[in-house]
């Protein structure tokens, strides 16, 4: 497993993130854990912002807060000057609550209820993103009655397949995202929106895709954007303020990842961008970025106690742990690969190649093919790493199962930032109707 961040392998031969041995964070909260470090993510935050924000004032990065949001995390990205993307009523609330600046909040999303967006008409947050006709038609119905004049983003499908090696121009025409490009859906919507007079039209979005290591498909998606802004420009007479390219820069997460540099990402962004505007003579649009991967993935560990093992000689070794696809349902839904680590025999040498699985009654509840590890044993700790993006925001309770807690570890110290689930939490909306609370019915 490669290293991530303050991870280190101490004195006693265990894993340590952010200065806290992590046999001592089993003990002490238990497992299933997810660890994030803070340092890591701090400079994970920082790396963009000063890719961004730092050269041009106006540009601004918002972390997508469907990879991972609590109110810690909320609070820590606030701090390092970030704004936040959120896509419901729900992650809203949790970044209002925890005094996430409204002003610094975009609502985004295929289907924002009304009660959703009056909730952020009211909260004042900085931006809507319309991703749709009944969008618009809703938030214009919204804003008029409120007395109010939203600053809206229009989402643009641009067009664009990035997860197809060499991507090409018109997969992603069919999508549930955003106005269509090719079909002057996008120009239309532009029309409508700068007539009104119940919205302002800031400019456009658009997001490709996610885990995309290919810096030519930000490069083109930049460019067709511009392009559109300049027909637009051509066209109406209008130039956008801002420019939103959403996120989907990709990370490392086992052997044969090669994701770019927050760095090079952002120049390819940005010089895009700047050719473009050079080209056409067009002002420079201020530019928005999404990550969310890319912010808090590597800073997520797994921490899992190990139970039972099954030896099929000559066929697999199962390993099973306390968790699986209810804390990380990524490996079910996209065969994603991760890597692991005996953290408490962190120092041995690999003896043999198991298959680490999960507990949920499914054959396909698995978390790693083939790792080798030193010999294991039960009550041994497996640390899966760079797991901090769509886990705990994808968590479930299949099977019963209680959601893990979250730890936030720093320089030594780990402070809870989520608590574990408990049964009660589980039983805890459940009603039993008065009519079912009869006597069971006795054998015979
Ligand atoms: N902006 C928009 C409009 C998005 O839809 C997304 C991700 C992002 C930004 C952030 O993208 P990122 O930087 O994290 O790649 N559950 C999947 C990922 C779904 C991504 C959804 N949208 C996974 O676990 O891989």
């Amino acid at each position: 497993m490669r290293l991530q961040g303050t991870m280190r392998i101490n004195a006693a031969g265990h894993l340590e993130i952010g200065g806290c041995d992590t046999v001592d964070l089993a003990r002490d909260f238990g497992t299933p854990l997810y660890v994030i470090d803070e340092a890591l993510l701090r400079s994970n935050c920082r790396e963009y912002y000063d890719a961004f924000t730092k050269e041009n004032s106006n540009d601004l990065v918002i972390y997508a807060g469907k990879a991972f949001l609590v109110g810690a995390m909320s609070r820590i990205v606030a701090e390092e000057g970030l704004g936040l993307d959120v896509v419901s009523g729900g992650e809203l609330s949790i970044a209002l609550s925890s005094g996430f600046p409204a002003e610094k909040i975009f609502l985004h999303g295929n289907n924002k209820s009304p009660a959703e967006m009056l909730y952020a008409l009211k909260s004042g947050v900085g931006r809507i993103v319309i991703d749709n006709y009944f969008d618009l038609e809703t938030l214009e119905k919204l804003a008029s009655q409120e007395g109010v004049r939203p600053a809206v983003l229009l989402r643009i499908a641009p067009g664009i397949e990035a997860h197809t090696h060499s991507f090409i121009t018109t997969g992603q025409t069919d999508s549930k995202f955003g106005f269509t490009l090719a079909n002057g859906d996008a120009l239309n919507a532009v029309k409508i929106a700068l007539a009104s007079n119940d919205i302002v039209l800031k400019g456009l979005h658009c997001h490709i895709g996610s885990q995309i290591f290919e810096l030519d498909a930000f490069r083109h998606t930049a460019q067709v954007m511009m392009k559109f802004l300049k027909e637009i420009r051509d066209e109406l007479g209008w130039t956008a303020e801002e420019l939103d390219l959403g996120g989907g820069l990709g990370v490392y997460y086992s052997d044969g990842d090669n994701p770019p540099s927050i760095k090079d990402y952002a120049v390819a962004i940005q010089s895009s961008v700047d050719d473009c505007c050079q080209k056409w003579g067009y002002p420079r649009p201020s530019l928005i970025v999404e990550p969310g991967r890319s912010i808090i993935s590597p800073a997520g560990t797994t921490l899992y106690t190990i139970g039972g093992i099954k030896d099929i000689p000559g066929i697999r070794k199962y390993v099973a742990v306390d968790g699986g696809m209810t804390d990380n349902p990524r490996v079910a839904l996209y065969q994603a690969k991760y890597e692991g680590l005996i953290a408490n025999k962190a120092d041995m040498s690999a003896q043999e190649v198991v298959s680490v699985t999960g507990r949920c009654c499914e054959s396909g509840d698995m978390l790693i093919w083939d790792l080798a590890v030193p010999k294991v044993e039960p009550g041994d700790l497996l640390a899966i790493s760079c797991t901090g993006a769509y886990n705990y925001s994808m968590s479930s309770n299949y099977n019963g199962l209680p959601r893990p807690a979250v730890v936030l570890v720093k320089d030594g110290s780990a402070d809870l930032i989520v608590e574990r689930e408990t049964y009660e939490d589980l039983r805890r909306r459940h009603r039993i109707p008065p009519r079912l609370l009869g006597t069971c019915r006795q054998k015979g």
